[in-house]
């Protein structure tokens, strides 16, 4: 007997069958999830959708724009590229575990301070990117840091506030920022 694709069956006008799942277990900021999810998740729908951190932002959802920039194992990424399943074995940081509301991040207060945000639609990025590069040591210079913040963009064009931010607290870690 032939049978019917989910497909044609719904062209026919019946149900498509669900899409198949499967476990993904995942750390997020310390605390395991276990998941079940579609294999081609990403790791962006995977904190949004099923985890409900929804600090992290969809801009383009499509690498463009560093709004999802999660860090992974220390490691900054565009989590709108990456499917969750890979990251079973890695320790996934969201802006919701890099500080809290009593107790805020080095970068989240000097964000405040030096006015880096308008909408805050990108700052959630902008933050989990500035302490990606702080992680890899390599901002010396204001140049450097807007280099390698470049992936990040801001449509509210905050972008002096944002570098003021990020130099601050790259001083305060004796990373000094040469002008
Ligand atoms: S939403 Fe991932 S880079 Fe824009
Ligand atoms: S503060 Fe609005 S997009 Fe950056």
């Amino acid at each position: 007997m032939i049978q019917q694709s989910s497909t044609s069956a719904a062209q026919a006008g019946g149900v498509a069958a669900p899409p198949p799942t499967g476990t993904v277990r995942l750390t997020i900021n310390g605390q395991q999830h276990t998941l079940q999810i579609a294999p081609w998740t990403t790791l962006l729908d995977a904190l949004r959708e099923y985890v409900y951190l929804t600090g992290t932002k969809k801009g383009c959802d499509h690498g463009q724009c560093g709004a999802c920039t999660v860090l992974v194992n220390g490691k900054r990424i565009n989590s709108c590229l990456s499917l969750a399943v890979m990251h079973e074995d890695h320790d996934i940081t969201t802006i919701e575990g890099l500080g809290s509301q009593e107790n805020l991040h080095p970068l989240q207060q000097a964000f405040i301070d030096h006015d880096a945000f308008q909408c805050g639609y990108c700052t959630p990025g902008q933050i989990c990117s500035a302490q990606g590069l702080i992680n890899e040591g390599r901002a010396h210079t204001e140049e450097e840091i807007k280099e390698h913040m470049s992936g990040n963009l801001c449509r509210c064009g905050a972008y002096a506030g944002i570098l003021n931010a990020v130099k601050e607290v790259v001083d305060a870690k004796s990373n000094e920022v040469k002008r």
